[in-house]
């Protein structure tokens, strides 16, 4: 259903993010019946803007982003009419309170009742100053019980600090404004059909999760390959980030987990996010020296000619990991894990690798009758879908093998878009839901991981930044971790 009647209040609201994800995501709600009826958006900018740029401003951006084009004007009028902008700088009182007497009076015209929603679309520097500036204006009481109304809560976006100190800082800080169950840490994996049918495939069939551990399973490989680079911009914020702060910290963890996860007691928000910590806790950490053999980092040619990147950067814009999940479960089966950008095609894809049969009944010299172990490919994006793999016998009279595939595909089985993470995660933090939310313990667990890694590399201890060929598969040095083991990569070769 619908969620509250509500109020967003959007910081960054010129940015890029706001641009290609978020008013697209809003508007799409809008079109789909499923924003609140009584709605307004205010955003506070620090440029100044009247309501009419600020407007013409969106529009642009949704005749480029919005999910049905053409834009469908008659959604527009009613869109633009729930959207205005008050200006005034982060760190001015002053601005805080006329956001405060702004929001009253959209309250009384939009007839929202109270609640509200911000949402901070800006740099991780700038969250201390918005919270005291919230706070401060009294926009920020603290929830002193569940389910409290009118709610008040905050969406911030990753990256939820740059190591385990900082992000152990940022939690402090939100701690000591909001509780936990106010703050939505967006993760946008996590608002992704595909990352979520993780779970539903898992747990509402049978025949999987006998075979989902140690016993059966060889290794689990899951890559996240962009063709991207650099684009909108990004340089300078990526030479700070990096790859692993970019997308392992957050996203692929996120995707490792609920992979790797014990059946949770329900399919609540808390017993969910329980289940995947304890998978963060049973990571096996890398430190120092033996980063090297479990990390290969590389970075692509021509990105220190990137504008805003130092031309002597040291930034990966690629790893490539072996991971290990110390439980009962998963003790003994690699997790694999790729990501990066300027490679050769755009693929998400986690795929299960299960052990060989036992003994081969059907081994000749032949080498074609050489058995390929079965193969559970869940694809994320694009061409979303669910493939196995397994042995046939190829007719005729000779008992000739050779591999097939079952598969899915959400476009074949469900003829209708899937739905953009935003507008789930967006629906989700009004409706609050906080289960596709990464939580406080999880981050820092996460980060608790990365940082070793992450210390070892920028201090050179980690091993050689190599580097690889735009629209190339990565650094060869990928695949010799992988081959070392007697395996390789399967999805970007
Ligand atoms: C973002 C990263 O969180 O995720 C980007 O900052 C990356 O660098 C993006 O390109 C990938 O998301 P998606 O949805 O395109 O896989």
């Amino acid at each position: 259903g619908r969620p509250d009647p509500c109020i967003v209040v959007l910081f960054g609201a010129t940015g890029d993010l706001a641009q290609r994800k978020l008013f697209p995501a809003l508007f799409e709600l809008q079109r789909s019946g499923l924003l609140p009826e009584h709605f307004g958006l205010v955003a506070f900018s620090r440029s100044a803007q009247d309501d009419d740029a600020f407007r013409a401003q969106v529009k642009e951006g949704l005749q480029r982003f919005a999910r049905t084009q053409p834009l469908d004007e008659a959604a527009w009028e009613h869109f633009a009419s729930r959207l205005e902008c008050i200006s005034g700088g982060y760190d001015d009182p002053a601005a805080f309170a006329r956001l405060r007497e702004r929001l009253e009076a959209t309250e009384k015209r939009q007839g929202t009742g109270g609640n509200q929603l911000y949402y901070l679309a800006t740099p991780a520097s700038t969250f201390p100053t918005l919270l005291k500036g919230l706070a401060g204006a009294g926009l920020l009481p603290r929830e002193e019980q569940p389910g409290q109304k009118p709610w008040r809560r905050l969406v911030i976006e990753k990256p939820f600090g740059r190591d385990l100190e900082t992000a152990r800082e940022l939690n402090r800080n939100l701690a000591s404004v909001l509780d936990e169950r106010q703050i939505f840490r967006i993760d946008h994996y996590l608002g992704k059909e595909t990352v979520q049918n993780l779970l539903v495939f898992r747990f509402a069939n049978t025949i999987f999760e006998p075979l989902w551990n140690r016993n059966y399973v060889d290794h689990v490989e899951i890559t996240a390959a962009e063709t991207l680079g650099m684009e909108g911009g990004r340089g300078r914020f990526y030479d700070e980030t990096g790859v692993i702060r970019d997308m392992v910290q957050n996203h692929l963890l996120q995707v490792l987990a609920l992979c790797a996860m014990e059946p949770p007691t329900s399919f609540g928000a808390e017993d969910i996010r329980d289940e995947k910590n304890k998978v963060f806790r049973a990571l096996r950490s890398v430190e120092g020296g033996e980063v090297g053999s479990h990390v290969v980092v590389g970075q692509y040619q021509g990105f220190r000619e990137e504008q805003g990147v130092a031309k002597d950067s040291r930034t990966p814009t690629y790893v490539a990991m072996r991971m290990n999940v110390d439980n009962w479960r998963w003790k003994g089966v690699p997790f694999y894990l790729r990501a990066g950008k300027k490679l050769s095609k755009r693929v998400t894809e986690v795929s299960i690798h299960f052990k060989p049969v036992p003994i081969s009944l059907f081994s000749t010299s032949d080498a074609c009758q050489r058995l390929e172990p079965n193969v559970l490919r869940l694809r994320i994006q694009p061409q979303e879908g669910i493939a196995l793999s397994f042995e046939s016998k190829v007719p005729g009279e000779d008992v000739s093998i050779a591999g097939v595939t079952m598969d899915f595909a959400y476009a074949e089985s469900f003829r209708k878009p899937v739905p953009e993470a935003y507008e789930r995660l967006l629906l989700d933090c009004m409706r609050g839901n906080a289960t596709l939310f990464a939580r406080k313990d999880s981050v820092e667990q996460a980060w608790a991981y990365v940082t070793p890694i992450l210390q070892a590399l920028e201090s050179g201890v980690g091993g050689p930044i190599h580097t690889y060929a735009p629209g190339s598969a990565g650094p060869d040095a990928a695949a010799a971790m992988l081959s070392k083991e007697g395996r390789r990569w399967t999805v970007l070769k």
